[in-house]
């Protein structure tokens, strides 16, 4: 499963690169104005940390408009990943920009039959929120297992990228489900390295080693 950091926080993404198993970023107009920074300017440096796909969504709301934005926003980067809302003017973008290859992201789908249509639309990318289904009283997990389900079905090459990550669970849960793509915040990836026996586990091994009066070379 590959993971991408889902922010706009250049530091922390450069961090992650550091630890090589970053493979992508996503952002979104909330994750762009938590960085206070000009969208062009942040996703173009974001764009040099990671050879992966990058998110930079939409704003607009009708086709026209929005092909206008992909325009401006697909010159950024080579692995600008440009993102759209699941409805029909972003899926009629989807269908556009894929067959112009231009990779897409569908986002904010909270739908196995939404995440079927992205797919009909040749969406690179679909972004179920797994989080925010959660917090609405659905069961996220289950939206990834039944788009599992259904892309298997029909052999549909559309990436499942499980999104709205709030925690390890997620992570596990989308592995086990066999999602193609996780992101989530730093802060969740790199939770994922701690257990608490991994530290006492290290603390043991230290105080013996102490005690044997050795140093490694
Ligand atoms: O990738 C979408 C994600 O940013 C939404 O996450 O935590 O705002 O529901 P959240």
């Amino acid at each position: 499963m590959k993971f991408f950091a889902d922010t706009a926080d250049t530091a922390a993404i450069a961090e992650l690169a550091e630890t090589g198993l970053l493979d992508g970023v996503t952002t979104n107009p909330s994750l762009i104005k938590k960085s206070g920074r000009d969208i062009m300017e942040v996703t173009k440096e974001i764009c040099g940390l990671t050879d992966g796909p990058v998110s930079a969504e939409v704003v607009a709301l009708d086709h026209a408009e929005m092909m206008k934005e992909a325009e401006v926003l697909r010159k950024i980067a080579d692995n600008v990943c440009i993102k759209v809302p699941l409805t029909i003017d972003g899926l009629k973008s989807c269908k556009a920009l894929t067959s112009d290859g231009t990779m897409v992201n569908v986002t904010l789908c909270f739908s196995a039959s939404q995440a079927l249509l992205a797919a009909k639309a040749g969406a690179t990318f679909i972004s179920p929120f797994v989080g925010r289904h959660d917090d609405n009283g659905f069961d996220g997990m289950q939206l990834i297992e039944d788009i599992r389900l259904i892309y298997d079905n029909y052999a549909f090459e559309t990436e499942i990228l499980v999104a709205s990550v709030r925690h390890g669970m997620h992570v596990l849960e989308a592995a086990k489900i066999g999602a193609d793509v996780m992101t989530a915040p730093p802060g969740v990836i790199k939770a994922l390295f701690k257990h608490v026996l991994t530290d006492k586990g290290i603390e043991a091994f230290l105080a013996d080693w102490k005690d044997t009066g050795q140093e490694i070379g």
